[in-house]
């Protein structure tokens, strides 16, 4: 872990409802005792709760976002979609963008840059997601494919620093298998050396997603390049949310 702020981003996906709120106590406790000064929890959960979650968290340091957004600025026949403003109305100040699972859903790069700087024109901080596949890994073209993703998603955007960046290899994600630290220590760097050459930003933050749990957080922890974690399945837990977070400062 770096020795700035780190982020544990709790992306609840499409799980919870309203009686979820009661789900989250333990995680406000902990925030409240200020036992981990550099911490910095973002829950991103559902749409149709973000404003039950900003109105039990207004008095606390745990930040929310939404979970992606239309790639339009203005009000519009649009239906079943919510914009950048309706996110920020409820409360959140981040969003996720770029997750896998919506590019598997034909999300593509310029639907993602077009949504980036809506999300950075209403003042929304943005957790830009990427990450290969298996069969990019398997032939060896991983920095290839992250490196078009990251270049065409920020295409025009200056704004550079209110975006945290989230590397999430795609065979990762809900499957238990994660990089050994050695090895994602090297990505990360590859990562940074892509963002750095191409983008005037001094200081980035890149977060891993990818099946963190309660075990392999005790490695992934050890990659001190990381700036933090984007945590699915596990963050619907509290216990084990804190769990992991406790293991990342002891
Ligand atoms: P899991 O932690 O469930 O693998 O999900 C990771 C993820 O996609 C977070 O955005």
């Amino acid at each position: 872990m770096t020795n700035n702020n780190i982020y544990f981003v709790a992306n609840w996906k499409m799980f919870g409802l309203k009686s979820s709120i009661n789900k989250i106590d333990k995680v406000i406790n902990l925030t409240k005792k200020n036992t981990f000064k550099k911490i910095n929890i973002i829950y991103c959960p559902p749409t149709t709760i973000l404003s039950i979650f900003a109105n039990k968290l207004r008095n606390s340091k745990i930040k929310i976002g939404a979970q992606n957004i239309f790639y339009t600025e203005n009000f519009g026949p649009h239906t079943g979609s919510v914009n950048a403003k309706m996110i920020k109305d409820s409360g959140a100040s981040y969003v996720i963008l770029g997750h896998s699972e919506n590019r598997n859903e034909g999300e593509t790069d310029l639907v993602i840059n077009k949504k980036i700087k809506v999300a950075l024109k209403e003042k929304i901080k943005v957790i830009f997601c990427f990450g290969e596949t298996l069969r990019d890994r398997n032939n060896k073209k991983t920095s290839k494919v992250l490196k078009k993703q990251i270049l065409n998603a920020l295409k025009g955007i200056n704004d550079i620093k209110n975006i945290i960046f989230a590397y999430e290899p795609v065979w990762s994600i809900g499957t238990g298998k994660v990089l050994k630290s050695e090895n994602l220590f090297k990505d990360i760097e590859k990562i940074k050396g892509i963002i750095r050459t191409n983008f005037n930003i001094k200081e980035i933050n890149i977060l891993y997603g990818g099946s963190v749990n309660t075990k392999n957080i005790i490695d992934l922890k050890k990659v001190d390049n990381l700036s933090g974690f984007l945590i699915g399945g596990a963050s619907q837990n509290q216990n084990k949310f804190i769990d992991i977070i406790k293991k990342t400062f002891n």
